[in-house]
């Protein structure tokens, strides 16, 4: 009897040991998705976005406000810009993130994917699909107006 017990014990571990490992790879977004964010984060967003800031919004640190809220917030936040609150850096006239809206849908999930997945951030993805929605919820309530 106590012989068979053994071998579902090692089952289970080693599954646990499986399902563990897996974990944080769920997080790790494609290389080429990274460098495309990195490109332009360092063209469009580093500026006002210094890694290295000691302000943690500026920084987009794990503890800013916005980086794991909803995506959807995210998203929005990138394409129409954000109000003034916080004074960032020098560069961060009048305190306004300025909109985004030139940028496609896969760029703007490229540069979310990337800042989500640096600075010591580990968040799931934002596809271009996802800000393909936001951006048609913006386009419908601008016509509302
Ligand atoms: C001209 C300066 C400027 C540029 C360029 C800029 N931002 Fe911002 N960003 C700001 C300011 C200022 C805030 C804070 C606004 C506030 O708190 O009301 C902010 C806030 C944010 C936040 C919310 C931070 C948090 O969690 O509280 C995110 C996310 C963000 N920016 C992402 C980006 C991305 C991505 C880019 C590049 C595509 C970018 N920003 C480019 C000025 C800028």
């Amino acid at each position: 009897m106590r012989r068979r017990f053994i071998p579902i014990n090692v089952i289970i571990i080693a599954g646990l040991l499986v399902l563990l490992s897996l974990g944080p790879d769920q997080y790790k977004p494609p290389k080429e998705v990274m460098g495309r964010g990195k490109t332009l984060f360092e063209r469009e967003c580093m500026l006002c976005h210094q890694p290295e800031s000691p302000d943690k919004e500026a920084a987009l640190h794990p503890t800013a406000q916005w980086v794991f809220g909803t995506k959807k917030k995210l998203i929005k936040a990138v394409l129409n810009g954000l109000p003034d609150s916080a004074q960032m850096n020098e560069n961060t006239q009048g305190n306004l993130m300025p909109s985004f809206q030139h940028l496609n849908d896969e760029q703007v999930s490229d540069v979310l994917t990337y800042i989500r997945n640096s600075f010591d951030n580990k968040a799931v993805a934002i596809t271009p699909a996802e800000v393909k929605k936001v951006r048609a919820l913006n386009a419908r309530k601008a016509k509302k107006k």
